[in-house]
């Protein structure tokens, strides 16, 4: 099965088995008929892995696409999402009904299961600040469990699913606790300006201020093959944040709370000159450099090459080690 039009970078690649599954029952069924030592892996919308070949066994699509509404105290209202539900479809509906927690979160691609991944986040919200559940079979013992919020282990781009259930757990569900009288968030960039300049605070507008933001400088996947970020910002200590800053008084950083310092990537490539640059038919996106991008026809070794090259100039320019957000496969 070609996995072409089912990963963002549009590189063309296949498995050697696809199948789908919508709840618990089918996807036990379908790990119990795979062929002995066969290799699975879970493929949601695609959006941030990048295959360097083609796939030698089976993928397994989520295909759950229930949004409900499972409690509603009048404050706040709990909402159960399929893993194969649309990320973007869940904010458009929670925006809709008056819903509050995820409105910041808008237009980011891919699916409601791999949003507790590597618990996605923008514009000063993240989805560990409105999971509050997440329901997985583990694969070992063909168990079906519920993790807390706290079982997850949220981190910047991270959570237990990216450590220890890694390849043991497939989420099925994610339930959110969203707010009829949310805190809007708009300190992050320009998100405050674009949603005065809209008519003022509304989950609506900031939902299209949100849209507009992302849209002027990220690229549309459809159109040019990416995965959003291709790096993580980098946590580095506050001595070496000193440091640079000293050398680099305009470089962007962003204080964690644990006596850390979060650096902006995307400034840092940029710094090296890359933004806009392309090796063969990779590239660097020319408004925002944290984003790879498929120019056509680009095979997953040749957006590695291009991303090692960038890695290995950021470390001898700034001594600082970017780590991919993208999963390689
Ligand atoms: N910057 C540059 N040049 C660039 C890119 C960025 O100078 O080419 C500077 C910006 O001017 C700004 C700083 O770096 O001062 C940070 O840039 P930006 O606000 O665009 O955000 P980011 O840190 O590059 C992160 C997330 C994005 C998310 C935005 C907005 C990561 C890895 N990326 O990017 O997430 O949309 O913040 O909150 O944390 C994604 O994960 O796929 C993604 C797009």
């Amino acid at each position: 099965k070609s996995l072409r039009g089912l990963n963002s970078f549009g590189v063309d690649v296949s498995a050697r088995r696809f199948a789908e599954f919508s709840d618990r029952a089918e996807l036990t069924a379908l790990l119990d008929s795979l062929p002995p030592g066969e290799k699975w892996m879970i493929l949601g919308g695609g959006n941030n892995v990048l295959f360097t070949g083609d796939y030698d066994g089976t993928v397994l699509h989520p295909a759950c696409r229930d949004i409900a509404q499972v409690s509603d105290d009048g404050r706040t209202v709990r909402v159960r999402a399929g893993a194969g539900v649309e990320w973007d479809d869940l904010v458009a509906w929670a925006v809709r009904n008056g819903l509050g927690g995820i409105e910041n979160l808008s237009l980011i691609p891919g699916y409601v299961g791999a949003a507790p991944v590597q618990n996605i986040g923008a514009y000063g919200a993240e989805a560990k600040d409105t999971i509050e559940s997440v329901e997985c079979l583990l694969t070992d013992t063909r168990e079906t469990v519920t993790l807390s919020n706290a079982e997850c282990r949220f981190g910047y781009r991270d959570s237990i699913f990216k450590r220890e259930l890694k390849g043991r757990a497939v989420i099925l569900a994610v339930q959110f606790v969203l707010a009829r009288d949310p805190q809007f968030r708009l300190r992050y960039g320009d998100v405050e300006q674009q949603v005065e300049a809209l008519g003022g605070v509304s989950l609506e507008n900031i939902r299209r201020a949100v849209i507009a933001i992302r849209s002027s400088k990220l690229p549309d996947p459809k159109v040019l093959g990416n995965a959003g970020s291709f790096f993580k910002n980098p946590v580095v200590s506050q001595a070496q944040a000193d440091f640079l800053t000293k050398k680099y008084p305009d470089m962007p950083r962003y204080a964690t709370g644990e006596g850390r310092v979060k650096l902006a990537a995307g400034w840092l490539i940029d710094r090296c000159g890359w933004r806009g640059s392309r090796l063969g038919p990779a590239g660097i996106h020319e408004r925002q450099a944290l984003v790879v991008v498929n120019h056509g026809g680009a095979t997953g070794a040749d957006i590695v090459r291009l991303a090692r090259a960038v890695q290995q100039d950021v470390l001898e320019r700034f001594g600082v080690t970017i780590d991919m957000e993208v999963n390689l496969i």
